[in-house]
């Protein structure tokens, strides 16, 4: 059976059109449109001009057009997923391509860092998993800030705390990044980097706001340029120095008093800044530098406004 999902864009196709490239009729194609609409999809129907997904979806046609250097079959989009971690996980046992991109709609079990939730409500966000093979396991902590920094200049307006959170000029956590990987040896063989962003105002914690609030960016255009941002950086990952430097430009703690939690406690002090090996540093008022492998980073005091 042929799809309909591909048939569709974000300008109208008539229902005709759609029923004869499918070889159904006009009813069968509205069912699909509506078994497409529970799956997640956001579809509009006009009584004249035919169906189209919403202007903003990250559609295939779109993304392909685009990023036209991307090999075809490398993208999935998805209506509302679970987690689009799970998702190109499973695709990547199946033999996805490093590059594959999923993104979703929505997502219903969204994972952010540390174990926790990320709120994905559907079409309020950028849900994204990217897939990147062969790396060595050296380089993943390098490749979470340059994960980082890709997103906060794909924003256009971000900044980024450690370890890999995006905050909008006010200090309001806008998006993050999460990195998964399966490891053999010195090699990682699957690296998923999950991106969140939210997009629109929703239910969101009292530290989060939508990038709405800064700046007016479609979920498309900030996708390719996330991924044109990212493929900059993976071409430096053999440059630290560079992927630092360009951290440290949107860092928002460096220099400012941090409290960081880790699970052994918590550290406070002037924040350094990171190292290669992506630790976070700490200078206390009294003792050594601490370097922090895994925490939370809170700056003390106001937040503070970056211009
Ligand atoms: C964080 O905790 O700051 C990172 C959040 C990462 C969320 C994204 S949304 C797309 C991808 N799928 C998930 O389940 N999580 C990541």
């Amino acid at each position: 059976m042929i799809e309909l999902l591909p048939l569709l864009g974000t300008d109208f196709r008539s229902g005709t059109e759609l029923a004869r490239e499918l070889g159904v009729s006009r009813v069968a194609v509205w069912k699909r449109i509506q078994r497409l609409r529970e799956m997640g999809y956001p579809v509009e129907a006009h009584p004249k001009r035919g169906y189209r997904l919403v202007e903003e979806a990250p559609a295939p046609g779109v993304l392909a057009a685009r990023l036209p250097r991307r090999p075809a079959g490398s993208y999935r989009y998805l209506g509302v997923t679970a987690s689009t971690q799970e998702d190109l996980r499973r695709w990547a046992a199946h033999g996805a391509p490093s590059g594959a991109l999923v993104v979703a709609e929505g997502q219903t079990a969204g994972r952010g860092r540390r174990g926790r939730r990320w709120q994905s409500p559907p079409s309020k966000g950028l849900y994204c998993s990217v897939l990147l093979r062969g790396l060595p396991v050296g380089k993943l902590p390098l490749l979470g800030l340059a994960g980082g920094v890709a997103l906060a200049e794909a924003t256009g307006v971000g900044r980024v705390k450690w370890p890999n959170d995006i905050l909008g000029p006010d200090g309001a956590k806008v998006g993050g990044v999460l990195m998964e990987a399966q490891t053999n040896g010195e090699e990682a063989h699957v690296v998923i980097l999950g991106l969140g962003v939210n997009l629109e105002p929703a239910d969101l914690p009292d530290h989060a706001a939508a990038l709405s609030r800064y700046s007016r960016v479609s979920r498309t255009d900030l996708l390719v340029a996330f991924v044109q941002r990212l493929e900059h950086w993976l071409d430096r990952l053999d440059r630290p120095g560079e992927v630092l430097a360009a951290w440290r430009r949107r860092d928002v703690t460096l220099g400012h008093q941090v409290r960081v939690r880790t699970r052994q406690g918590v550290v406070e002090g002037r924040a350094v800044g990171v190292r290669t090996d992506g630790t976070f540093v700490v200078r206390p008022m009294s003792g050594e530098e601490v370097a922090v492998a895994a925490g939370d980073v809170e700056l003390v005091g106001q937040i503070r406004t970056m211009s």
